[in-house]
């Protein structure tokens, strides 16, 4: 194969590596994306966009068959085909990543389909399915985007059928009598509540003492209430150790009781084992970054526990190697992926840019949706920082009656002093577009009365954070607040 120049290669082409490439096709650099699988990466493939098809799907049934006749929607002989619902799905990821070939294209970025390997501070070494291998020389840089692997538990290896990750459970033809979830955290309590809504039924053992770790502990109360009461039963403070095959095809899993174990169980704990039966298990036990095994260390970039730690503007500590994305750090979310991308498409073509954000939003898709940006009450609490909190509930807007989804509310924390916003939580419908508006808040250094003064459509959910953020200055109309100061005070 011939040898070829240009000025970057990208590693990877998901939503790092190819943002990051088309950025750097608009601002005319000579551009080669290196990817081994399909362009889009786990997110487009078999992450973000898949998951959010059958969270929709599986919502749309759950809605209709339990909610429908409240609103009217009389409905005979409804039922799931899990095969046409995939199909839909592939068409959804098919459409995405043609789109985003279109835009390489229309962007002047060339795609290798093949294993990059980094041989030298500017040479990349590409070998493509076929085993043929080319060398490829940037002038100008090279940029790490390789993303993270689903971590498997050596006692639950995969077998792509009854012990499976995320990528296989977006593509299941069949839903599961009962599944398993191992980690409650956000994989396993999305993925788990598809399959939950679509009939399975749920148990989900988490290790730690909560349901998604390090989330607004109220914000996760809403999501796990909401799982009990649909009949999963959630195992805190409990590991799963491994399993045997049954007679019959079920797994008997065996599951090591902690100190303490919590709600829908029935159980007190007490470090004791208790064997679960189940048809699959999905582990969803977390992702670990893919910066190993690319030759990086051998050219004397760091690499720490698989993690290429990159800089403000995205560098690394070798001149002219960038790394962005989940491999680059936490968290590991798309769209900041996409952000470091562009800061580094920008810099790497001479402009001033960094990674300089306020906040990474995040958005989970639960039933309710939980959607954070900023700090955690918790959090601003730990710097020393004195909060006000705002609250206002889904419940006392008319759109969320009109919707029927009333669940959950919007939580403001600002600083007490000042009223400069700190975070914005959200658990309810639509919390993952609602927080975009904390986001902006954020990025401004806006104050409370910014969000609360400013006027929102009625009736949307959206008035929601500015009712809470009124909240906050002891002002909301629609809760009560009797002997409110004046809004100038
Ligand atoms: P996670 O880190 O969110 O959750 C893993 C959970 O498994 C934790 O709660 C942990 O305590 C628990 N755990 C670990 N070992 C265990 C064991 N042996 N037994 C029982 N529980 C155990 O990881 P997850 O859900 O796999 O997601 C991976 C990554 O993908 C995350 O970094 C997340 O940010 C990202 N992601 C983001 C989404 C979103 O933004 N909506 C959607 C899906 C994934």
């Amino acid at each position: 194969m011939a040898n070829r120049t240009c000025d970057v290669v990208v590693i990877g082409g998901g939503p790092g590596g190819y943002v990051c490439s088309i950025r750097l096709g608009q601002l005319k650099q000579k551009v080669i994306c290196v990817e081994k699988e399909e362009v889009g990466g786990v997110c487009l493939n078999w992450g973000c966009v898949p998951s959010k098809a059958l969270i929709a799907a599986s919502h749309t049934y759950e809605k209709v068959k339990d909610h429908g006749a409240t609103m009217g929607i009389m409905s005979k002989g409804l039922e799931v085909d899990s095969n046409k619902m995939q199909d839909w799905k592939a068409g959804i990821v098919k459409k995405l990543t043609g789109g985003v070939r279109g835009l390489f294209k229309g962007n002047g970025v060339e795609l290798v389909m093949g294993n990059a390997r980094v041989t030298g501070p500017r040479t990349v070494e590409v070998k493509n399915a076929e085993g043929a291998v080319e060398t490829i020389t940037a002038t100008k840089a090279i940029v790490i985007a390789t993303g993270s692997s689903t971590i498997e538990i050596p006692t639950f290896k995969f077998d792509g059928k009854q012990v499976i990750g995320a990528r296989e459970a977006v593509s299941l033809r069949e839903v599961p009598k009962r599944l398993l979830v191992i980690g409650g955290g956000v994989i396993g309590l999305e993925l788990g509540m598809v399959y939950q809504k679509l009939g399975s039924d749920l148990t989900v053992v988490e290790a730690t003492g909560s349901l998604l770790p390090g989330v607004d502990p109220e914000c996760t109360a809403v999501v796990e209430k909401k799982l009990v009461k649909n009949g999963a039963k959630v195992i805190k403070n409990a590991m799963a150790k491994g399993y045997e095959k049954n007679a019959d095809g079920s797994l008997a899993v065996k599951v090591e009781m902690g100190p303490h174990v919590s709600v829908g169980t029935g159980q007190a704990g007490g470090g004791k084992f208790d064997t679960i039966v189940t048809d699959v298990v999905l582990v969803a036990v977390g992702m670990r970054p893919n910066g190993g095994g690319l030759g990086l260390e051998e050219i004397g970039v760091k690499v720490e526990r698989g993690f290429v730690p990159a800089d403000i503007v995205g560098r690394t500590n070798v001149d002219g190697i960038y790394a962005i994305g989940d491999v680059s750090g936490m968290p590991m979310l798309a769209h900041k992926a996409s952000k470091e991308g562009e800061v580094v498409a920008e810099v790497i073509a001479g402009h001033k840019a960094a990674k300089d954000w306020v906040s990474i939003p995040a958005a989970i898709f639960t039933d309710p949706e939980i959607a954070t940006a900023g700090l955690t009450e918790a959090q601003a609490k730990e710097r020393g920082i004195e909060v006000r909190v705002g609250k206002f509930p889904f419940a006392a807007l008319g759109r969320a009656m009109a919707v029927n989804e009333t669940e959950g509310f919007f939580k403001v924390v600002a600083d007490k002093k000042t009223n400069e916003l700190l975070g914005v939580h959200i658990v309810g419908p639509e919390a993952s577009d609602l927080i975009s508006e904390g986001a902006l808040a954020l990025e401004m250094h806006a104050f409370l009365e910014d969000l609360g003064m400013t006027i929102h459509p009625h009736p949307t959910l959206g008035e929601g954070m500015m009712e809470a953020a009124m909240s906050g200055l002891g002002h909301a109309i629609h809760i009560l607040n009797r002997g409110a100061p004046p809004l100038t005070s």
